[in-house]
């Protein structure tokens, strides 16, 4: 069983699909530790009401220490907004792995992150949207792409209900994606992942 890490900032909610379905026994894996950037992040309750080790760490050294302390494998970015150091990518090349709320490379680099990206995805209009987990790379959302999953989105009123209709999806690839990382499945050779 692979030792998993999940880091959030907000909400949980992809968190909570990642407990969900290791409680489920689909993911040769464990949630050992979840860390929250912010004291507030609900995700740290979410962690908390499943018995899972949790706490808030800001420093990026601090972090890089306790997932080593911890004998961390993979590290799940669920909602994490700070940027991950050098060190730290450096330390676990190829097993950060982070879901974005688009299809990549559409809507991502800085400033797009949470709801900001499905405000520039509605101001543009775009009618197809979807959401992409990727491993995290030096380059931000620009690491290689392991799954994607698109969706209809013509008839969101607003870039909330995008919001909404797009985390339905983020909820089933995120939880997939780590069962393919932790069954050895994704195989990565420069930029494409492969799926095995
Ligand atoms: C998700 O849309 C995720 O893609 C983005 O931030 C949101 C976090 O939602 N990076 P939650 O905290 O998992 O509910």
């Amino acid at each position: 069983m692979l030792r998993i890490a999940v880091l959030v900032s907000g909400g949980g909610t992809n968190l909570q699909a990642l407990i969900d379905a290791c409680q489920a026994g689909t993911i040769n894996g464990e949630i050992v530790l979840v860390v929250s950037n912010r004291k507030k992040a609900y995700g740290l309750e979410r962690a908390q009401k499943a018995g899972i080790k949790n706490c808030v760490i800001k420093d990026q050294a601090k972090l890089l220490e306790c997932l080593q302390a911890e004998k961390i494998d993979l590290v799940v970015l669920a909602g994490y907004l700070a940027i991950i150091s050098d060190e730290m990518l450096a330390a676990y090349r190829n097993r950060i792995i982070n879901i974005h709320p688009s299809l990549l490379p559409a809507f991502c680099g800085p400033g797009y992150y949470g709801l900001h990206v499905h405000e520039a995805a509605f101001k543009r209009g775009v009618k197809i949207s979807g959401a992409t987990v990727h491993f995290v790379s030096e380059v931000v959302d620009g690491g290689p792409i392991i799954l994607q999953e698109a969706m209809d989105v013509s008839q969101a009123n607003s870039p909330e209900e995008m919001q909404q209709m797009i985390l339905e999806i983020e909820h089933r690839i995120l939880p997939e994606a780590v069962r393919l990382f932790c069954s050895g499945c994704l195989q990565v050779e420069e930029e494409r992942v492969k799926i095995q």
